[in-house]
């Protein structure tokens, strides 16, 4: 297998980071719950072996409890309190799965408490080419891990997103690479997966009119216009800070399966909707901006900051900048707030024949 996955591709903000600072991705997997729990009851018996339950791109894990609990749930009622249940954690082997596995054991939410007959696990690979045994899974999960891309296509010197910059070959070349990684991730899947096995995966969706995220990832690229201008960094680093992430189309969820299968797999159900904003909902309860701010400097650096700090890593203090990048972020939204809009692709997809 080729090793240019996982370069562009980088993990969440460790020590944990992420799990403090990621109820915007909690509120948004809500609205697939209850496409995962008719998943967890429509899968075939496959026996007595264990049942195996695949979490694909867990980062540190507390965002997979409320989601796991409730498969577990559904596959309990079916299938007994004897029958084993794997659980497998996968992300980038630069993933930090010391918090994953912490959360696992002290979370007063985890799947663990109470029953002895799961069995969890981690796989520190990339999910763009099979990380499992064939025909292993039986119930995949995916949730906000596929809007980034195996490798960075392109850098532009206008935007945080190339889709949000003024450059159409840029936005080509970034809508190729979702197309084919699309494909990729789910050849991988179907390799993977039992014959019934489901599979339900979330991520950043677009309508085909609008893109979303514009607000928020302006005001993080004006930040660090402000530092390049400023002459803490310089227009080579600015423009390396360019994440290599995009939503996409209902269209674009549906084109591998234009002719019906692909390679093996059917779509059951695809949507794009359009996703809660936790941050502002509470701002209308509380009118505490700061609150507000510091919700949303700490959620883009738990999924950021670690390509902003390769961005700048060419100066010693590379760490430092990231710190007054997040805080010229967190002033900038304190000073004018705003709700936030942006769209989830949801799918659920079944094998159905060998791949
Ligand atoms: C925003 S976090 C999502 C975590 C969790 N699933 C949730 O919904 O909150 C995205 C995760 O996807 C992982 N990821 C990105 N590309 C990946 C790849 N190619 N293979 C495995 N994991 C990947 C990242 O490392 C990160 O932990």
């Amino acid at each position: 297998m080729p090793n240019d996955v996982a370069v562009a591709n980088k993990p969440m903000e460790g020590g944990g980071f992420y799990n403090r600072n990621s109820s915007l991705q909690a509120a948004g997997i809500e609205l697939a719950l209850p496409l995962l729990e008719a998943a967890a009851r429509a899968i075939p018996m496959g026996g007595s072996a264990p049942l195996v339950v695949a979490d694909y791109g867990a980062s540190q894990g507390r965002n997979s409890m409320r989601p796991l609990c409730l498969a577990i749930a559904a596959l309990r009622e079916r299938f007994g309190a004897e029958r084993p249940i794997e659980v497998i954690h996968t992300d980038l082997p630069s993933n930090d799965f010391a918090s994953l596995f912490t959360t696992l054991q002290n979370d007063a939410g985890s799947y663990l408490t109470g029953d002895p007959l799961i069995f969890p696990s981690a796989v520190g690979r990339s999910y763009f080419e099979p990380i499992l045994p064939p025909g292993r899974v039986h119930l995949g999960w995916n949730t906000w891990t596929l809007h980034w891309m195996s490798r960075n296509p392109v850098e532009v010197p206008d935007s945080l997103l190339a889709i949000l910059g003024a450059s159409e070959e840029a936005r080509e070349a970034v809508r190729r690479q979702q197309a084919q990684d699309w494909r990729r991730y789910l050849s991988s899947r179907a390799a993977e997966m039992a014959d019934g096995a489901r599979l339900v995966t979330l991520f950043m969706g677009r309508t085909d009119e609008v893109h979303g995220w514009d607000w928020i990832a302006g005001e993080l690229w004006a930040a660090a216009m402000e530092m390049a201008e400023d002459g803490l960094i310089s227009a080579a680093e600015l423009g390396r800070f360019t994440l290599p992430a995009a939503g996409r189309s209902k269209a674009d969820l549906e084109a591998p399966f234009a002719g019906g299968e692909f390679a093996g797999l059917s779509l059951e159900h695809v949507e794009v909707r359009e996703a809660p904003d936790p941050f502002w909902d509470l701002l209308q309860e509380t009118h505490d901006v700061g609150q507000f701010a510091r919700s949303w400097a700490g959620m883009m650096r738990a999924v950021s900051g670690p390509i902003a700090a390769e961005a700048f890593a060419s100066q010693p203090d590379a760490e430092a900048l990231a710190d007054e990048l997040f805080r010229r972020l967190e002033s900038r939204v304190a000073a004018a707030p705003q709700r936030h809009l942006h769209f989830v692709a949801i799918a659920v997809i079944r094998k159905t024949a060998p791949g």
